[in-house]
């Protein structure tokens, strides 16, 4: 079923905005971000955007640009905010920021409906690495984004 498109404002990292990446982050994902994390998303809040809605922080995106390469560090949307686009909204700003760049990030090897809607966006999968979410046991693959693709279609190209 399709859902409305909502009226989302997407807002840069601050301090004041602090306390409502913590409360995303504690629900999205399965790790503890240390401080050190924290530090460094306010070092560099233009890589870190949340989106809102009507007052309520629903989704982020927080990236990492290296001289050569873009990392994605997360991308998450609350639960009930999801199948509206918004995730593919977030994923698009690291990727229009990219230039030239490689973009990749990690997922757990077991997420396989996280691997599948990235596939579908333009990466794929180019390294499985073992126990690289040592706390939680886990193995990741590493997804690299097909520069050749467009957004939102499958990517067919190998890459270098
Ligand atoms: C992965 C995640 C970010 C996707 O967020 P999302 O907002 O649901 O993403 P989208 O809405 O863009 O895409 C989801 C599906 O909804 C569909 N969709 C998009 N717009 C839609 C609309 N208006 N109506 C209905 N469906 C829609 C998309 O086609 C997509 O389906 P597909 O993957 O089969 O193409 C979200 O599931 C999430 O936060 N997961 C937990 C955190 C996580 O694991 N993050 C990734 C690792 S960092």
């Amino acid at each position: 079923m399709s859902h409305p498109t909502l009226p989302l404002e997407f807002h840069e990292l601050s301090s004041s905005l602090l306390p409502h990446l913590r409360s995303l982050n504690r629900i999205l994902f399965p790790v503890k971000f240390p401080e050190s994390y924290y530090n460094a998303c306010l070092a560099n809040p233009d890589n870190c955007i949340l989106v809102c809605y009507h007052d309520r922080y629903i989704g982020v995106v927080h990236f990492t640009m290296l001289e050569d390469a873009v990392y994605i560090n997360t991308v998450g949307v609350l639960a009930s905010y999801r199948e509206r686009g918004i995730g593919t909204q977030l994923l698009g700003i690291p990727i229009s920021r990219a230039g030239d760049k490689t973009i990749t990030l990690h997922v757990k090897s077991d997420d396989e409906d996280v691997i599948a809607w990235y596939t579908k966006r333009g990466f794929r999968q180019v390294e499985r690495i073992n126990n690289y979410y040592r706390r939680l046991g886990k193995d990741a693959v590493l997804l690299k984004w097909c520069r050749n693709s467009e957004l939102g279609n499958r990517c067919d190209q190998p890459t270098n």
